[in-house]
Parts: structure tokens; sequence; C-alpha cells
């Protein structure tokens, strides 16, 4: 797994864990992290924390099994009120989440599997800001094994491990001729937007190629019943597609722009 070292890769191997090591996060490792929390912070203007060893925030999941030694977390804070910031939150949480991954640890995006009052206790949210959402994050159960995987091995996992929209459900405005003739980097993009993360698996990003002036556009599909955590998922789908799509840049919002270049 050594070689593959790029955003790419880790989209391509990430799964959600919810069974950890009951190993801590080592003052080294949190180090590493929180170089990568802060510059991404600054950039995304939001407040993303590391929390360790906190396992009572996961009692109740924890003890029914649903996870497993789950401790550690990173506390998504950003300001009140603000839907940019929640899509914003969606994508730069998810570039941390795939660092992470990079760095043989297991994630878990969780909006319900935590107790959120708990979890606000141990990170900083000034008046002006809330908790939007957790990552729990640690070492994956057997990690040892785990990390003595091959990619093809862990790639295989991610293929297989759910169920997916398909390409043509996540470009539902587009005919077949259409999907055909859009470049690659659209096919590439919408390919790793489809191994993204969404609450309840609802996958509510569709998106679109326009071939009058080469963009491509996201938006929220609102027959998938995902209205809370939509703008969440909408960054985080934006990230997976940029990535896929090897350069170029989104304009925020539903509806919002991609421009390849
Ligand atoms: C915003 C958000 C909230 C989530 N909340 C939870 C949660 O509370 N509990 C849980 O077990 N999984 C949660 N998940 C994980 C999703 O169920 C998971 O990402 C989805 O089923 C797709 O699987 P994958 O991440 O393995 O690709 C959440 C994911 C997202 C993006």
């Amino acid at each position: 797994m050594a070689e593959h070292t790029q955003l790419i890769d880790a989209i391509n191997i990430r799964t959600a864990v919810r069974a950890f090591d009951d190993e801590p996060i080592d003052d080294d490792m949190a180090r590493q992290l929180t170089m990568t929390l802060e510059p991404i912070n600054l950039l995304a203007d939001l407040s993303i924390q590391l929390v360790r060893d906190q396992p009572r925030v996961f009692t109740e999941a924890n003890a029914s099994g649903h996870l497993t030694n789950a401790a550690n977390y990173l506390a998504i804070v950003g300001p009140k009120n603000d839907d940019e910031a929640k899509e914003r939150a969606g994508f730069y949480a998810e570039r941390v989440v795939l660092t992470a991954t990079l760095r043989g640890l297991g994630t878990l995006w969780v909006a319900g599997s935590w107790d959120r009052e708990q979890a606000a206790r141990h990170c900083r949210v000034s008046d002006s800001q809330e908790l939007y959402l957790g990552v729990v994050i640690g070492y994956p159960a057997n990690h040892l094994e785990y990390q003595a995987k091959s990619y093809e091995q862990l790639t295989e996992v991610q293929r297989t491990h759910r169920t997916s929209k398909t390409f043509e459900q996540f470009t539902p405005t587009m005919s077949d001729e259409e999907r055909q003739s859009a470049p690659d980097w659209f096919k590439a993009g919408v390919e790793a937007a489809m191994k993204a993360p969404s609450a309840m698996n609802r996958q509510p990003i569709t998106f679109s190629y326009n071939a009058a002036d080469d963009t491509a556009a996201a938006h929220i599909d609102p027959t998938a019943g995902d209205e809370h955590w939509a703008l969440n998922d909408l960054g985080i789908a934006k990230l997976h597609f940029q990535i896929g799509a090897g350069q170029g840049k989104w304009a925020w919002g539903d509806g919002g722009l991609f421009i390849h270049r």
C-alpha cells in the first residue's frame, strides 16, 4: 500500500469503519493530523478539531455493538446558520478523512451514532458557531492485518462493500449519447463521487456536463430524502469529483459549476 499515496488512491480504498482497535492515536499521529487540520481550517474558515480518548461520547453506540471502541473524533465546528459553510465542512473535512485514510486510519462520519452534547464539551464552540457533525477516527479493528492488505484487496473491498446508485442515476438529466461523449475527466469525477460517503448512503448529489461551455454542475436531488445533511454531502461529493477529475475548481452552492482547468 506504501506506493499509493495520492488522494485518488484514498478514494479508491476508503470505506466507513465502525470497528476500531483499542489503541490510542499517539502524540505523533495526532501532531500529523493537526498539521493537516490547521491549514485546512484557515482555508475553509472552519474549526475542525481532533478530540482524543473520549469514549463517553460513544457509550451508547459502543454498548449496542453499532460501533466498537469508538473514542476519538474530529469535531466539525463552523459558523451558525451558514449554508455555504456547511458545504465547505463536507468538502474540507472529507479532505482530512482522505489524508487519515492514507495514514492507515479508519473513519466514520457521524450524525446520529454519538452523543452530540457530550462531544461538544470537549471542543471549542463559540457563541457564533455550532458543532455540525463528527467523524470518528482511529485504527481499524485488527489494523496490522488491515495494513498488510494490498491496494488491490482494499479497492476490491471498497467496490463491493455497499450498494451504489449507477452512473446513469448520478447523471439523470443526461442522455446516453451525452454520457458517452462527455470528456474522461467528467466520467472520472462522477466515478469518484460514487465512492463518496453520504448520510445513510442516500447519495443525494447528481451531476451534469454541459458541452456548450465545457463545465460540469452538481445538484442536490430533492427526492433523495436527505434534506438535513444534503449540503454536507454536496461538499463531500464535490471534493471526490474534483480529485477524480484530476484538476479544476468548483463554485459553491447547489447548482455550482465546475471548471476543469
Ligand atoms: C453526513 C453523514 C452522516 C453519517 N452519520 C452516520 C451515523 O450517524 N452512523 C453511522 O453508522 N454512519 C453514518 N454515516 C456513514 C454512512 O452511513 C456511510 O458513509 C454510507 O453508508 C456509505 O458507506 P461508505 O462510507 O462505506 O462508502 C454518515 C455519513 C455521512 C456523510
